[in-house]
């Protein structure tokens, strides 16, 4: 009997390979050698994490009401006025963080149509995580370079806020590992080669026991919560990798998955 709280989803990992991973974002000059990785399909067991008692700080991640009063998602400036403050206020209120800095953010469409017009992207099927012990710190002096020695000597996180903008999520949910499943050894430095500047992502190696969950059907009026990065080495959850599945149940003639996520460096520095 299939068990109602997980369903079975396939998920592209990293092959191990020799060379350090790269992605080039733009057309590299010709004769360029890539070393792009290959992906190795998995099918592994993904959990309701409804109800399951995930944290931020336990397993990386967990989901939590919140209604926004953005009204058109898909409107960059919206998004920035509106959302961004409301995702600051909403960090702050959860995580005790004194300041939040919110820095970027993608609408995600699974309709084949919809995506790259006015900067739509799709889904990403591959497990990786967005932020690396390096491009985490990197990012706060990126972006915040005035107080960024100072901000650096306390504890700090990126965190994306991640939600339905359209109809509740049926076809290509996210799937989120448990951090706490990983070892230091799946996560593999991967180049994300840009025209002007190269940022690092972790790409994941396959581990049996990584533990997947994934919240059904989420909403607009709800928020997950993700932690892609934590200063802290006390162990608390660091790093948590996702990826977009396809949930074998999803119904006929669902609706494409729309979504979007924001970015955000969330600091616990004392106030000046
Ligand atoms: C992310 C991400 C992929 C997706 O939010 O960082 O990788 O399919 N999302 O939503
Ligand atoms: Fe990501």
């Amino acid at each position: 009997m299939s068990d109602p709280t997980s369903v079975q989803g396939i998920f592209n990992y990293m092959a191990p390979m020799e060379h350090r991973p790269q992605y080039f974002l733009y057309t590299p000059p010709e004769g360029t050698v890539q070393h792009r990785p290959e992906n190795v399909k998995h099918t592994m067991t993904v959990r309701d994490g409804r109800g399951a008692g995930l944290s931020l700080d336990g397993e990386g991640f967990e989901i939590v009401p919140h209604v926004s009063r953005v009204k058109d998602f898909y409107d960059n400036d919206e998004v920035r006025e509106v959302y961004y403050p409301e995702v600051g206020e909403l960090l702050k209120k959860h995580t005790g963080a004194t300041r939040v800095h919110t820095f970027d953010h993608n609408q995600r469409h699974g309709d084949r149509d919809r995506y790259d017009s006015a900067g739509v992207s799709q889904p990403v099927r591959f497990a990786h995580n967005d932020y690396t012990l390096k491009s985490g710190p990197q990012r706060v002096r990126d972006l915040v370079p005035d107080d960024a020695e100072t901000l650096l000597q306390h504890r700090f996180a990126v965190i994306n806020v991640w939600r339905a903008i359209g109809p509740p999520i049926e076809s290509t949910p996210l799937g989120v590992l448990d951090a706490s499943s990983l070892q230091p050894e799946d996560f593999v430095d991967t180049d994300l080669v840009y025209e002007d500047r190269t940022g690092e992502i972790y790409s994941v190696t396959h581990r049996p026991e990584h533990r997947w969950f994934y919240f059904p059907k989420m909403h607009i009026e709800e928020a997950m919560l993700l932690k892609c990065y934590d200063s802290a080495t006390d162990g608390r959850a660091r790093f948590t990798a996702h990826s977009a599945f396809d949930d074998p149940d999803t119904s006929e003639g669902a609706p494409p998955r729309e979504s979007i996520e924001a970015r955000s460096l969330v600091f616990w520095a004392p106030e000046a």
